[in-house]
């Protein structure tokens, strides 16, 4: 089922037609970062997707146990948590192309089709058709779960809203750093790399040698940081714009909510060295 809703062209083409009017609806740097989790560290739109799925889950048990108004009440607080966490995944969705955005567009459209369902079911109730009601809200709780299926692939089996850097390795003990030397520029910024991880290497070609180290592949969407550009004490990614202090690797600005590993630097003979204090334990097996 993934394959056919992956390669779908006709996912492309309705991707392509949404996604100028979304952006319209979302413009605003700073409304976005808001909306991506920058502030938070992590991504805002799978903690707010739990909140029409608990009320809806908790209104079938209402219905269950013969409580029709607070199943009402419930499927009412569901449907209002709705528009925060559709706000959300839609900035996300945003920052996907290909693959993802094709599935974000099935994942969105079952989660429409939840929200219409649950909304008519609440109709129901109001005008007295409580049996009607909780048919509708059970049917919308079985397309939710069929578009929270399809979210938690876009998350773990394609690695939207992930940290890209979650398994890279890195040197933990001082390794050679190797700058590359071809394609000069005046961005400030040029592609390293130890041990087989890429690295954006900040002011390598001013003469004074490297001035700070992160990893190369943003944590984002896994834009690569060498081909940005440095902005004050930061680095910018050439894809969406998110900042990181070149010092720390913290998010300085969004989308980015996690931040870019940073290496620790050292001069050794006429090279450079790097090491990173990084105890995780998905990134201590570099095999
Ligand atoms: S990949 Fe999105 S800001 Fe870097």
């Amino acid at each position: 089922m993934f394959e056919s809703v992956e390669s779908s062209e006709l996912l492309e083409r309705v991707s392509g037609a949404i996604r100028r009017p979304i952006a319209g609806l979302l413009e605003g740097k700073r409304f976005r970062d808001a909306l991506s989790g920058s502030w938070l560290g992590h991504p805002v739109h799978p903690t707010l997707v739990a909140v029409p799925l608990g009320m809806w889950s908790a209104a079938l048990v209402a219905d269950i146990a013969g409580d029709p108004e607070t199943a009402r009440r419930l499927t009412a607080v569901g449907v209002a948590a709705v528009v925060p966490a559709s706000v959300t995944g839609l900035s996300d969705w945003l920052d996907t192309a290909g693959v993802e955005q094709r599935v974000g567009v099935v994942h969105m459209a079952a989660n429409v089709a939840a929200t219409g369902l649950m909304s008519a079911g609440w109709l129901a109730r109001r005008v007295g058709r409580r049996r009607a009601g909780s048919m509708l809200g059970a049917a919308g709780l079985v397309v939710a779960a069929g578009g929270g299926w399809l979210g938690g692939h876009l998350a773990y089996g394609l690695g939207v809203g992930v940290d890209t850097n979650a398994f890279d390795g890195g040197p933990t003990e001082w390794t050679d750093l190797t700058v590359e030397t071809s394609g000069e520029k005046s961005s400030g910024v040029r592609a390293g790399y130890a041990e087989g991880v890429g690295m954006v290497v900040i002011d390598a070609d001013e003469g004074g040698g490297p001035r700070a180290v992160l990893a190369n592949r943003c944590s984002h969407r896994g834009g690569p940081l060498a081909e940005g550009e440095v902005h004050g004490s930061c680095v910018r990614c050439p894809w969406h714009g998110s900042q990181f202090d070149i010092a720390t690797g913290a998010v300085t600005r969004g989308p980015a909510a996690v931040a870019q590993p940073a290496y620790q630097l050292r001069r050794r003979g006429a090279g450079w060295q790097v090491r990173r204090d990084e105890p995780r334990a998905l990134r201590t097996n570099s095999v």
